[in-house]
């Protein structure tokens, strides 16, 4: 079912639990209950949630970090029962209006090589490779780096 109705928000130490949850459903994901409470507390880092309304529920989060002009987005996870309805496409979607809002020259990511859902999700909103980080994850696998610009 396509999503309906959502809102986000910045998110807070009491959405702790729900984001190491949320996080949890990716296999490969570095984001621990540890470093969200981390990222919680950095002025330049930005966590938000998705919630559907009026169900309050959260299942999406977003992670990204505007620093020196530039945005770099750390981490987008859709909770593992509602994925493709279009909770991660909304996610960047806001985070890319974030970008021309606040003049942002780039948003940048990196995303594992063989992970073709969110290469697919960031393609299809117009990031392009720029480059690529041999054996960068723990696993050996290769980082694809990946670019976003206004115009
Ligand atoms: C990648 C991820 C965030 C996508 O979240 P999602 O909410 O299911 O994505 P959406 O429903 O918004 O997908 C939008 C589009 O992206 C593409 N896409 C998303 N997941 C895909 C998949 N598994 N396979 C192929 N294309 C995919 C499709 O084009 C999709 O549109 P469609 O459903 O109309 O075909 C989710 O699978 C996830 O949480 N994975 C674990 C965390 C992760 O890998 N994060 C990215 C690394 S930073």
């Amino acid at each position: 079912m396509p999503l309906a109705r959502f809102a986000i928000r910045n998110g807070t130490a009491a959405d702790l639990d729900r984001l190491v949850a949320i996080a949890g459903a990716d296999a490969h994901g570095s984001f621990t209950r540890a470093t969200f409470e981390s990222e919680l507390q950095l002025s330049w880092s930005h966590v938000e949630v998705l919630e559907l309304v009026p169900e309050g529920a959260a299942v999406g989060l977003l992670v990204w970090w505007w620093v020196a002009g530039e945005i770099e987005l750390l981490y987008v996870a859709t909770d593992a029962s509602h994925r493709r309805q279009g909770v991660a496409l909304a996610l960047v979607r806001h985070l890319l209006a974030r970008a021309v809002e606040l003049g942002a020259l780039r948003v940048m990511l990196e995303v594992r090589h063989d992970n073709a859902g969110a290469r697919a999700l960031y393609e299809r909103l117009g990031f392009v490779v720029v480059g690529v980080r041999p054996r960068y994850y723990r696993g050996g696998e290769d980082a694809v780096l990946l670019d976003w610009r206004a115009c």
